[in-house]
């Protein structure tokens, strides 16, 4: 344990703040916006059915043991993961996640950025409600890089100011309030999708499984989401766990936020394919699948109330601003814990850093959706960026977390880590983990990965 950082670190206040700020990072666009258009982009249920296994063999085991990492230590990603034995080399795995979690939140505040924008829609009623205006709207707004960039980094600055106020103020109390709320706001629109005339293939879409469209892509897929979505491989939960207490079950949080997490994207899922059915719109459509389709739902399925639809959808997107919100903090604090307690600089400036290479990041992702000559090995640089972190540095990181846990870790640690120093966690589901991150998790991981690289 680092002496002294302890008690100069923030805490969370109770334990419901922590399981929900640490789910406040999990659920974000990573739910409503990636997992459905995934989902429609690798043929449906049988997509979701191993996006399950996934979250269930490698993605649990991996939040445990990132937590592990972050618990023991109370200190930054890179300090935590160079803490854990004596070779101070693993700090390596820290670094890498503070390089992903930057690249992420570039990109991904492009995407926060459209969500204002509809917000701003929303309030003035002003997105199509056809499927074709939809598009168009889409199109135009996204086609001019400027106001996209331009959100993107007023995201980031959003960001960057709760992250200033320090964890207690800013993440916990917020999320206590409005994740709930998300929650049930989904079950509204999921039941007004559902209404719509023709839903009924949407929904067969998502539940019944077409195993002829498994391909090994969609594995590769499938473990990217379930990373992402669980904001794993990244140091973004040993950093959080740093501010964990020792009564902190890790075993339980861990799969109560996994649970959460699914549960958000099958209602995510359930909202907008019944709607893209309804009217026509391709399951495949790629990123600009929700800001199709739910115009629609609000247009039509309240067309009996209009006001009620003007109500639910301005509500929708000022808590999806608010869930990618909560996303964009825990990748933002990851570096700025770093830079603070490394460069021995103010939080305040610290945080800067960040906001400063992430808004550049943001701008040329925005300026390369507008201009798509704008590539990095045949991609726009968007979707690179999104490809490479999903595809490769989560599943990196993942992957040494767990042979750094399972084969280098002192026995000892992990198992008091695991176990919050008691005697009493059966050894049945102890030695399940350790085999699991020994055996399972890395050779899944290296399996695929293999394959992503050609070699297999
Ligand atoms: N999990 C978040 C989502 O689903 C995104 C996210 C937050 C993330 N922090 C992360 C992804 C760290 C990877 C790493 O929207």
């Amino acid at each position: 344990m680092t002496t002294g950082m302890t008690t100069e670190r923030a805490n969370f206040g109770s334990k419901l703040g922590i399981i929900l700020a640490t789910a406040g990072s999990a659920v974000g666009l990573g739910n409503v916006w990636r997992f459905p258009y995934m989902t429609g982009h690798n043929g449906g249920a049988a997509f979701i059915l191993i996006y399950l296994g996934c979250i269930l063999l490698l993605g649990i085991p991996g939040m445990v043991s990132e937590f592990i990492v972050g618990r023991h230590s109370h200190a930054n990603a890179a300090r935590a993961y160079a803490s854990v034995t004596t070779s101070k080399r693993w700090g390596a795995i820290g670094l890498l996640g503070i390089l992903t979690s930057t690249i992420i939140l570039g990109f991904y505040a492009v995407v926060a950025g459209w969500c204002l924008y509809y917000l701003w829609a929303a309030v003035t009623g002003d997105f199509g409600g056809q499927a074709e205006s939809a598009q168009l709207y889409f199109q135009q707004f996204t086609g001019d890089a400027l106001r996209p960039a331009l959100l993107a980094i007023g995201f980031i600055l959003i960001t960057h100011i709760i992250i200033v106020r320090g964890v207690r103020d800013g993440i916990e109390r917020a999320s206590k309030l409005l994740m709930p709320l998300l929650f049930i706001l989904l079950l509204v629109i999921v039941g007004a999708s559902c209404s719509l005339p023709g839903a009924s293939g949407g929904v067969e879409f998502l539940l019944k499984p077409d195993f002829s469209k498994v391909t090994a892509d969609v594995f590769l897929e499938a473990l990217g989401q379930a990373f992402f979505s669980l904001s794993l491989g990244t140091a973004c939960l040993c950093t959080y766990a740093s501010y964990f207490n020792h009564h902190t079950p890790l075993l339980r949080s861990a799969s109560q936020i996994a649970v959460v997490d699914f549960i958000i994207a099958l209602l995510a899922g359930l909202m907008i394919f019944p709607a893209a059915f309804s009217v026509g719109v391709e399951p495949d459509s790629g990123p600009s699948l929700i800001f199709i389709t739910l115009p629609t739902v609000f247009r039509q399925a309240f067309s009996f109330m209009p006001l009620l639809g003007w109500a639910v959808s301005v509500m929708f997107y000022a808590l999806l601003v608010f869930a990618a919100l909560t996303s964009t903090i825990s990748m933002h604090e990851i570096g700025t814990a770093f830079f603070h307690e490394e460069l021995k600089i103010k939080r305040s400036q610290a945080a800067w850093i960040l906001t400063v290479v992430c808004s550049v990041i943001a701008m040329l992702c925005a300026l390369s959706v507008a201009r798509p000559a704008i590539q990095v090995l045949g991609k726009p640089l968007m979707d690179f960026c999104d490809l490479l972190t999903a595809q490769v540095m989560l599943p990196t990181g993942a992957l040494l977390t767990s042979i750094l846990i399972g084969w280098y870790a002192p026995r000892k640690l992990v198992h008091d880590e695991f176990s919050n120093y008691s005697s009493s966690t059966p050894t049945l589901l102890f030695r399940t983990y350790l085999f699991s991150v020994r055996y399972v998790v890395p050779l899944c991981i290296v399996l695929i990965l293999l394959h992503q690289f050609g070699v297999l």
